[in-house]
């Protein structure tokens, strides 16, 4: 089946994914392409209706990005958003200014003009800028929509040509009726029908995998994370038995994990899953190390050799299933970046599984539809609300020399915070929660006895995309009572402090 299709146009601006889940929370497939596509390029891909992101540049320096004129000679609308919105202004003959002062954060703004963009939103309401320049006369045959105090031109349109243009930005929450102003863009604007469904999805994948994995054998790294629980399982959908999991058993997982991802999916979903028992290989080599990237290449490099060892067992593949994530095709298209933390995933198996192809059912799908998905296959909210937990787990949540009885420590103290986390149903607004086992040991007392023992941070943070975060404000009588259990049920633990710090500058994980 052919999707319906938005095509968003990247001018670089930070909420650009923002916008394209957005879309495709309100059911229509879009995606986000280079702003330099060009107008045959846009022919070929067939939306029905473009967005240009916001972006960083002012329209008036000779480098900014710009679009042909004849993009608006296509008869697809358009909105623009931000920079967008003083792009549209800019090619078709408007002024853009630059303001004599930034406009950041919540503004009132007042629609004037009743059209289709409008239905359903008030007269007067809350929308969040972030802007220099603006519009400040709309090109001929367009007509200003809304306005506020200071910003002349805050929405501004054409309905004949279906080209419009906003100033502010409607994907974020605190623009009040920003969802409704891109709803109406997409359904009345654009003739939308909402075909974007995960059942959709999951039928589709299904039919497609069926086909193409037809009689041939197929091999998938299940890491018991999120994303390639889902890959996993909407294969085994397709093709049952002739899709093998392997599972790596470090002795680094979080509690209770290896045995989770054994009974849920080998012995509930009936999968061919291997468990491949690690434990020793990983925790001796890890003896006497405390540098965090040497750990990391270690655990890297010693996953690979399990891997590799499992997959000889199996002998040659045809497909290697990835739980590649829209987010990662995007990020993957970037420039290079400086190398923060070096990232363990299974990035490096191609190099030693003897296969034929790989495949990548989730691709095109952001984290939150992958768990849309695995609710639609059955999985179980512990699974499909499981939150990231990077490859090197525990390991990097213990500062300094990893041993059998300090991952015994944080794995207690990380039981307790996300059983105390779920009981308050915190689960789903905290984007991840852990705790750490820092290398500080400071003088208390329990039981009228001196005691010297170890620091257990608390680390939750709020985030969108992991890119940046903020720390979680976290009720402080939740705070207490995980404090209270850790220090009481949790060995070698006599002092609990919480991560006040966002990201940047600090990073999520504190290795
Ligand atoms: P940082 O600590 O860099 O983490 O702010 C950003 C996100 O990435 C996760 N993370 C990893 N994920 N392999 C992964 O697949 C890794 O080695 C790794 N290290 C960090 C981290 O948990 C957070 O969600």
């Amino acid at each position: 089946m052919q999707h319906e299709k938005v095509l968003v146009l990247d001018f670089g601006g930070q909420y650009n994914q923002l916008i394209a889940r957005r879309v495709r929370d309100l059911k229509v497939y879009c995606d986000l392409q280079p702003c330099d596509m060009t107008v045959e390029e846009i022919k070929a891909y067939n939306p029905i209706g473009i967005i240009f992101t916001g972006g960083p540049n002012s329209v008036y320096d000779a480098t900014s990005p710009k679009v042909p004129k004849e993009i608006f000679e296509l008869g697809i609308p358009v909105l623009g958003i931000c920079y967008g919105c003083q792009l549209i202004a800019h090619t078709l003959g408007g002024t853009v200014e630059h303001a004599e002062t930034s406009e950041y954060g919540k503004r009132e703004f007042t629609m004037v003009k009743a059209t289709s963009m409008s239905e359903g939103i008030p007269t007067k309401s809350v929308c969040w800028m972030s802007h220099t320049d603006h519009v400040t006369k709309v090109p001929a045959g367009f007509e200003v929509l809304a306005v506020t105090e200071s910003c002349p031109v805050t929405i501004y349109g054409n309905v004949a040509r279906k080209i419009y243009g906003i100033q502010f930005h409607p994907e974020v929450v605190h623009s009040e009726y920003g969802n409704k102003l891109l709803e109406n863009f997409l359904y009345n604007v654009c003739g939308a029908k909402g075909d974007w469904t995960m059942a959709n999805f999951v039928a589709e994948q299904v039919e497609r995998l069926k086909v193409k994995l037809n009689g041939k054998k197929v091999l998938c790294a299940m890491s018991g994370g999120v994303d390639s629980a889902v890959a996993a399982t909407l294969v085994h959908r397709a093709i049952g038995k002739n899709l093998t999991c392997v599972f790596v058993d470090n002795g680094l997982h979080r509690k209770n994990e290896p045995e989770e991802v054994m009974s849920v999916f080998r012995d509930g979903l009936g999968m061919n899953l291997i468990k491949a028992d690690a434990v020793d290989l990983f925790v001796d080599a890890l003896a006497g190390v405390s540098d965090p990237e040497k750990k990391r290449h270690i655990i890297g490099d010693l996953f690979i050799r399990v891997f590799e060892k499992e997959a000889k067992q199996i002998g040659a593949v045809d497909y290697l299933v990835q739980g590649t994530i829209y987010p990662d095709v995007i990020e993957s298209g970037k420039g290079k970046s400086a190398v923060i933390k070096s990232h363990h995933n299974v990035g490096g198996l191609p190099s030693v599984v003897d296969f034929k192809e790989i495949v990548e059912p989730l691709r095109d799908l952001f984290k939150d539809e992958v768990r849309r998905v695995g609710t639609e296959l059955g999985l179980a909210d512990e699974i499909v609300w499981r939150q990231p937990c990077p490859g090197p787990a525990l390991a990097i949540r213990i500062m300094g020399e990893v041993t059998r009885a300090k991952l015994e420590t944080v794995r207690e103290a990380d039981a307790i915070f996300r059983e105390e986390i779920a009981k308050a149903g915190l689960m789903r607004e905290i984007w991840q929660y852990f705790a750490v086992l820092t290398d500080s040991k400071t003088v208390g007392v329990q039981g009228d006895f001196r005691t010297y023992e170890n620091v257990i941070a608390l680390r939750a943070i709020t985030s969108v995309d992991a890119m940046t975060a903020d720390w979680a404000r976290i009720p402080f009588d939740v705070l207490e009572r995980v404090s209270t259990r850790i220090t009481n049920e949790v060995k070698h633990a006599n002092r609990i402090v919480y991560d006040i710090t966002s990201k940047p500058p600090a990073t999520i994980e504190w290795e």
